[in-house]
């Protein structure tokens, strides 16, 4: 009997793969969704792969009476809870709809799993948390959070504050938090991967999208940076490794018996350039791609990449997939798309 587990925004980017992820593990995952940030036709991908559509509830994740009907009716195991906006420039511009929506949204969900201590939780947290690290470039899960840069940072920031106090106020609750450092990619079967809505903020999808012709070129933020090569390093993680990481972490907490809140970096330990990734881009997919040089991006963090041992130690999981599979997929994805041969 597969055990139900409800995925906030599981028609996003992450979700979605998490949810294939979940149903090949054995889990029966159900997607809450309004559709704001995402598009239905996501549903006919993970149908595609799986091989049936998968449960909707469609509604707001701050609908609290939507969560207690649901729950009423439903015995699930868990909450993945990704429903949340994620733009880190959009945040600088409309501080509110983020504040609003990302927090309002976590509090409804964490009211369920106060009421509701068989329920575990996990959260989609970020390295955002970590803001620059000075020099420390590659973090574990105890390096001293910083202040984050931007609006989107700080809703990570205070959701981690947060479940902390919940979890204090309420130790039989089984809780983790998930860093994920920069997430990229799509399945390999491209029936789905990452939309964004309107200009892409992440540089995988201007990637994608600019060697597909919807962009003249590429801009890259600085050149100048005290790294390899000048420009900015990230740790990029192939999304279906980091969906197989949600199936590790919710797998953890359903075993464990007694109360426990986690924080756990999910990233591959290895740090890549924007030069890096660009040329690696062009070299698998045999992709001559347009950039230049611009400006630095205000709030971009000079080089940071994740301390793994924990994820390994606790979870037993770690990353599989490499930079290659993670542009080859990107492109497919892209082609697929824009239906370019
Ligand atoms: C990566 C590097 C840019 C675009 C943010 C959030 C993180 C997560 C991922 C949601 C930087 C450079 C980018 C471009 C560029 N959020 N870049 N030209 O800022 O590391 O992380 O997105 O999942 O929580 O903080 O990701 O992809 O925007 O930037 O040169 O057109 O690529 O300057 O050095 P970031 P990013």
């Amino acid at each position: 009997m597969r055990k139900k587990v409800l995925v906030t925004g599981g028609a996003g980017y992450i979700g979605s793969h998490t949810v294939v992820e979940l149903f090949n593990a054995g889990y029966q995952p159900i997607i809450l969704d309004d559709f704001r940030n995402s598009d239905e036709s996501v549903l006919d991908g993970i149908s595609q792969i799986i091989g049936s559509k998968p449960e909707l509830l469609r509604g707001d994740v701050c609908d609290t009476n939507l969560l207690s009907k649901f729950i009423k009716e439903n015995e699930i195991c868990g909450i993945i809870h990704f429903a949340a906006y994620k733009a880190v420039g959009e945040s600088v511009e409309k501080p509110l709809n983020y504040y609003q929506n990302n927090l309002e949204g976590l509090v409804a969900v964490l009211k369920v799993v106060s009421m509701h201590p068989e329920i575990t939780f996990v959260f989609s947290s970020s390295c955002t948390v970590y803001g620059e690290p000075f020099g420390q470039k590659e973090v574990t899960e105890k390096t001293e959070r910083s202040i984050p840069t931007s609006p989107y940072g700080y809703t990570k920031w205070l959701g981690e504050q947060i479940i902390n106090d919940v979890f204090n106020s309420n130790a039989d609750l089984r809780l983790m938090s998930l860093r994920y450092f920069n997430p990229i990619g799509a399945h390999e079967s491209a029936a789905i991967g990452e939309l964004p809505i309107g200009k892409p903020n992440n540089l995988l999808p201007f990637i994608t999208q600019t060697a597909a012709g919807l962009h003249d070129q590429l801009t890259i933020f600085g050149n100048d940076y005290p790294t390899i090569d000048g420009t900015c390093v990230r740790d990029y993680i192939h999304v279906v490794d980091l969906a197989e990481a949600h199936v590790k972490a919710l797998d953890f907490l359903v075993k464990e018996s007694k109360g426990c809140h986690e924080v756990v970096n999910i990233g591959t330990g290895k740090g890549s350039s924007v030069l890096e990734m660009v040329r690696a881009f062009e070299q698998v997919n045999q992709v001559k791609l347009n950039y230049e040089f611009g400006p630095k991006r205000a709030g971009d963090v000079i080089e940071i990449y994740a301390n793994v041992d924990y994820a390994k130690e606790l979870l037993a999981w770690q990353a599989n997939k490499t930079i290659t599979d993670a542009v080859r997929d990107a492109w497919n994805w892209e082609k697929l798309i824009r239906s370019i041969e």
